[in-house]
């Protein structure tokens, strides 16, 4: 379904040109991921703030940017990415449980939107950085709105006992104390359940709780204006992220009419579909009763299948020849963890073979390390029909000591 997006003609160029791996993008994909949020948005008309930690490049953030989408960002250097970027800092908000001093009077230095605040502390802390700066920081909390997304357990993250947000209890008392600072401006409320969630009905249940704390609060006194419901939306392997639609009309039936701005935080969604990941095959063995596929491509550029068990579609790129066999296609980093996928069937693909690993564009280079000593992959965009750029360039092994004294 998204092959027909990533021409063999053009892959087979960028592979030739950028070497591999190479994570090579659609600009088509991304913006089509976009205009189906705003299609299906219409009526909510909410801030939508691109979750940045799904994929970060400056190329595809511009392209969110220059639609008028604002950015999530979840530390310091997101933040300055996002910047660069040329995200409107007023459309900017900034999550994560860990935020320090820095990070915080950054933020605030930018004047961005809001900083979502994830306990008392933080809050503390955001209030000492506003007092040196002799401002009012615009704040949200995160809160944890008990509720299972049905997802990967390491992606749940709105269930008491996830490390992330408060209880609803403990929000109030930390609006309270807000509300009466000097250098708080409690702004909005906030709520992100998880990741890879493919039914509304998480949603709409957080939302109906959420929305339920922010009426009682606002007949204590301190009103809101954002209801900030997170993102999370899923994408299937191997396919475009399904219709927002009732997504939408979950969000709009909690929040349609109350006068909040609602946010949203897409992230995988609108770049997993986006990319994929080109990589060579550098040589085939058999181990037991096993075909094994040995890509130039690791765990160290692609992490996902070891760490969440995700499987990414993979294709030969080009049409195959010989006898269809069933591999493991795994990589050269010194780990049995190491695969990029199981299973697989593929015609004989002979050393030197491109393959191409799909769905790979959120979460993907993001989370890439120079694990083994191994220089992170270049990346490319498709721009048109028959045209392409480099975004990154391959790290070379003077990268890889760089910062090393
Ligand atoms: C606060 C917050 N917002 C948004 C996202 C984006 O989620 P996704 O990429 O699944 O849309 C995340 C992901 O971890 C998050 O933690």
């Amino acid at each position: 379904m998204l092959a027909k997006y990533f021409k063999p003609s053009l892959l087979k160029e960028i592979a030739e040109a950028a070497g591999t791996p190479v994570y090579v993008y659609s600009k088509a994909v991304f913006l089509k991921q976009i205009a189906s949020y705003e299609k299906a948005f219409r009526g909510v008309d909410p801030l939508f703030c691109y979750a940045m930690k799904a994929n970060s490049s400056r190329a595809l953030c511009a392209l969110a940017a220059g639609g008028g989408w604002g950015a999530d960002v979840v530390s310091g250097g997101e933040l300055y990415r996002a910047l660069k970027a040329g995200f409107e800092p007023g459309k900017i908000i900034f999550s994560g449980v860990g935020k320090d001093q820095a990070e915080l009077e950054y933020a605030l230095r930018s004047g961005i939107l809001f900083i979502n605040a994830e306990s008392f502390e933080e809050v503390l802390g955001l209030e000492r950085a506003a007092a040196r700066l002799k401002l009012k920081a615009p704040v949200s909390l995160r809160i944890n709105p008990d509720v299972d997304p049905h997802t990967h357990k390491y992606i749940t993250t709105g269930k008491l006992g996830s490390k992330f947000g408060v209880t609803f209890e403990e929000a109030e008392k930390i609006y309270r104390y807000a509300a009466e600072s000097e250098h708080l401006n409690p702004v909005g409320a906030h709520f992100h359940i998880g990741s890879q969630v493919y039914s509304a009905g998480p949603y709409a249940l957080a939302a109906r709780r959420l929305a339920a704390f922010m009426l009682k609060l606002a007949a204590r006194g301190v009103g809101l204006k954002y209801a900030d419901v997170g993102g999370g939306w899923g994408a299937r392997e191997g396919a475009e992220m399904p219709d927002p639609a009732p997504l939408a009309a979950a969000v709009d039936g909690v929040f349609g009419g109350t006068g909040l701005k609602v946010i949203l935080e897409p992230g995988r969604s609108v770049a997993a579909p986006s990319g994929l990941l080109l990589t060579r095959v550098v040589y085939r063995k058999r181990g037991g009763r096993k075909n094994f596929l040995i890509a130039d491509a690791a765990m160290n550029d692609l992490i996902r299948p070891a760490l969440y068990g995700s499987r990414h579609p993979v294709a030969l790129v080009g049409p195959g020849r010989g006898a269809e066999k069933v591999y493991d296609i795994v990589g050269p980093v010194c780990e049995s963890g190491d695969f990029l996928a199981e299973g697989v069937r593929l015609r004989e693909p002979e050393a030197g073979r491109l393959l191409a690993v799909y769905s790979a564009g959120a979460y993907g280079f993001s989370m890439s390390s120079q694990y083994n000593s191994r220089p992170r992959a270049a990346e490319a965009l498709i721009t048109g029909a028959r045209s392409w750029r480099l975004i990154r360039r391959r790290e070379t092994y003077k990268d890889l000591v760089a910062a090393e004294l």
